[in-house]
């Protein structure tokens, strides 16, 4: 029904012709646009992923990343206190061993490098922040499988979330809050749960990476974990065109104890957000992931887009569709400049 129908013609005004009904009112001004906000984006919403590069004397620059860092352990520390003041909501960390072997030992040992940034990352800041620690082998292994292959060269689900299940254990040990589990294992929710309850670790929440798709905007994260990986994950990450799978990995996700859910990548996966936003109880966190970011830093580097607003619009898009925390490269350095 028009608005004309409903409540005929606007006959205060001098020209009959006039819109009676105006959304534009309620644009005009700075304080009127942010009285009529629905949905706004804050500082807590935000996640910074942070790498631990074992053996590094000075921080380096991912190439393919500008303005994110392979981290030396002080440097990291550094960082991890300064997105803290900044306001984050949370800080995810990733490790990058020396030396990466068939089975990503490093991701299993209690001294392993993300135990270390884990440890180090704790003592810096504390409770002020979420510290959340990401389950995978793919940094650790020499193939860069998320898990061990077995004799066909396959990656073997069940023995690899054994390896998950361990994996939690150390980083739980080390005093991550949350442990994410991004390998895309059948089953690894429910066997970190076992293994984390069964260490004491009750209280350590689990946030699935639970849809997570076999993308090309991975691209640059394989440059900063120095991915040696042969072959693609299209075995074990969901098929881009895929909609309802996703409903179905989260439901698992859900059934096995995540506390809280994710889907990657964010901007070209909007709807899937919504969808899941839609159905689960749980909070739905998204991941804004590598190729998201390099492609504004290089679009603005060259002087073709605004890369504040560009960034500002992105994540307040990816709230919009429904995800409450948003893990993203920029973490740090926008908190500080959204209304809190
Ligand atoms: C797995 C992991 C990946 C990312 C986060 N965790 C790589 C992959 O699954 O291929 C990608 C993040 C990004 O691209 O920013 N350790």
């Amino acid at each position: 029904m028009t608005y004309e129908a409903a409540y005929g013609r606007n006959t205060a005004a001098t020209d009959p012709a006039a819109p009676y009904y105006r959304p534009r009112r309620l644009r005009r001004t700075p304080a009127l646009r942010r009285f009529a906000a629905e949905t706004r984006v804050g500082p807590a919403n935000l996640v910074q992923p942070l790498f631990l590069r074992e053996g590094l004397s000075e921080p380096r620059e991912i190439p393919s990343m500008p303005g994110v860092f392979q981290h030396t352990r002080d440097t990291l520390r550094k960082a991890a206190a300064e997105a803290v003041a900044n306001g984050v909501g949370g800080l995810i960390l990733f490790g990058i061993p020396e030396h990466k072997d068939p089975t990503g030992t490093g991701a299993v040992d209690p001294d392993g490098i993300l135990q270390v940034a884990l440890r180090d990352v704790v003592a810096e800041v504390g409770d002020s922040t979420v510290i959340i620690g990401d389950i995978n082998l793919d940094e650790y292994t020499d193939h860069g499988h998320t898990g061990v292959l077995d004799a066909n060269g396959d990656v073997d689900n069940d023995a690899s979330i054994e390896l998950y299940a361990r994996a939690a254990v150390v980083q739980a040990d080390a005093g991550a809050q949350i442990v994410a589990p991004s390998g895309m294992m059948d089953g690894q929710v429910r066997r970190i749960r076992e293994a984390l309850d069964r260490a004491g670790h009750q209280s350590v929440a689990i946030l699935g990476y639970s849809a997570k798709y076999a993308s090309h905007f991975y691209g640059p994260f394989r440059d900063a974990v120095e991915s040696t990986l042969r072959g693609d994950r299209k075995g074990y990450q969901q098929f881009p065109g895929n909609i309802r799978e996703s409903l179905l990995e989260v439901s698992l996700d859900v059934a096995e104890g995540a506390d809280l859910v994710m889907v990657k990548p964010a901007l070209a996966y909007l709807d899937i957000v919504r969808l899941i936003a839609d159905h689960v109880q749980v909070p739905v966190a998204a991941y804004q992931v590598s190729g998201e970011y390099s492609m504004v830093e290089a679009a603005a580097a060259k002087g073709w887009i605004d890369r504040d607003q560009v960034v500002r619009e992105s994540l307040a898009s990816i709230h919009r569709a429904g995800a409450t925390q948003i893990i993203t490269y920029w973490a740090s350095e926008f908190a500080q400049s959204l209304d809190r």
